[in-house]
């Protein structure tokens, strides 16, 4: 061990449902990969989520965003409760934390692991490997609108996407950059929006594209409208690199984009904030799966993902790396499939096997 370096402090929220079970996962390959790699780290465990709502009436309590803050990275199991209303979770804690610890960059790479089935005829690993680049804390999730006249006959309700010059060049930018260090054959970076119909804030986009665009020659600056862009994502996957896009459109084609790549038991996401000492948190991109609490069925595999990621995100990239093999390791060679029950393993055994693959 390096006796310079300090201990990574990581906050977990297991969160709801299953979240703990496939967290509990990607904790067990954080610790195996920990003492392989010689690095050491901390964990402070936060209970939040459903069930401390409705003992409490508390989502986040006072203080706990500034101490969320203080940590390296965040490790997020899942949220989601089928006794709390929709969108209260999802509001006041992901995308609360999302704003308050402005992680303006929600990163989700699309890769087909070896053995994992996709819907797509005919495509495999090598046409589905290219990464979403989410701007994550404008457009229409800001929560600018309100009602007029609400519940009556004469309604009118609004919700407006802001975009700022700001918000959308640092994200652009990071993802350029991303682009350049990524490094693939193609070093494209492909806008995806709307400039034909949203002549204004998807204008600011188009220009800030273009602007950035300059200060990068060697990638090679592209835009797909989006709704073309699900069509190529479904026809040509392998057309594509690297993906910029706005809030809204970045939610709905990552969904699109993640069961190409097998589903939610593999596609994970982070939500970064690249600032020094900012803190970014990490999360698999299933829900929380509550029917299937305590069954051991779920994949843990996207939280495994997620870990990697966090690793990759928190200065351990050789880490990252070896769980990345492994992960390919045990999806090409051991599990008959991704979808939770029909792995022909546990949840945790699917977490012992990638630890094992880690060597
Ligand atoms: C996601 C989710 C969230 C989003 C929800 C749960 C608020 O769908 O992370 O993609 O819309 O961003
Ligand atoms: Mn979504």
């Amino acid at each position: 061990m390096n006796a310079k370096q300090k201990a990574l402090r990581i906050a977990v929220i297991g969160g709801d449902g299953t979240g703990p079970e496939v967290a509990g996962e990607g904790l067990k390959v954080l610790k195996a990969v920990a003492e392989l790699d010689n690095f050491q780290y901390e964990l402070v465990e936060y209970d939040f989520g459903g069930d401390r709502y409705l003992r409490s009436g508390e989502i986040l309590p006072p203080g706990a965003v500034d101490e969320l803050r203080s940590f390296d990275a965040i490790y997020l199991g899942a949220v989601g409760h089928p006794d709390v209303a929709p969108g209260i979770l999802e509001k006041g804690l992901l995308l609360e934390l999302r704003f308050q610890l402005d992680q303006y960059i929600n990163l989700r790479p699309v890769k087909l692991f070896p053995g994992v089935e996709t819907p797509l005829k005919d495509k495999g690993p090598a046409d589905i490997d290219f990464v979403v680049v989410r701007e994550n804390t404008e457009d229409m999730y800001c929560g600018v609108g309100g009602f007029l006249k609400k519940n009556t006959p004469d309604e009118v309700a609004s919700q407006t996407a802001l975009y700022t010059r700001k918000g959308c060049e640092r994200c652009i930018r990071w993802a350029f950059d991303f682009t350049r260090k990524r490094n693939s054959k193609k070093k494209m970076l492909t806008l995806v929006a709307k400039t034909n119909v949203l002549t204004y804030g998807h204008d600011l986009w188009w220009r800030t594209f273009q602007d950035v665009a300059k200060e990068y020659p060697d990638i090679k600056p592209d835009y797909n409208h989006v709704d073309a862009c699900c069509m190529w994502m479904v026809k040509n996957p392998e057309y594509y690199d690297v993906i910029v896009t706005t809030n809204m459109f970045g939610d709905i084609i990552t969904d699109l984009a993640g069961i190409l790549q097998g589903g939610m038991g593999v596609a994970a996401g982070g939500n970064i904030n690249p600032e020094p000492g900012g803190t970014s948190m990490f999360e698999p991109m299933g829900g929380s799966a509550p029917k299937y609490t305590g069954q051991h069925v779920i994949n843990p595999i996207a939280a495994i993902n997620a870990m990697s990621m966090l690793l990759e995100h928190s200065g351990q990239p050789k880490s990252a790396g070896s769980i990345q093999q492994a992960i390919q390791k045990v999806t090409g060679t051991k599990m008959k499939s991704q979808a939770a029950g029909k792995m022909g393993y546990s949840t945790q055994q699917v977490g012992d096997l990638v630890v094992e693959a880690l060597g």
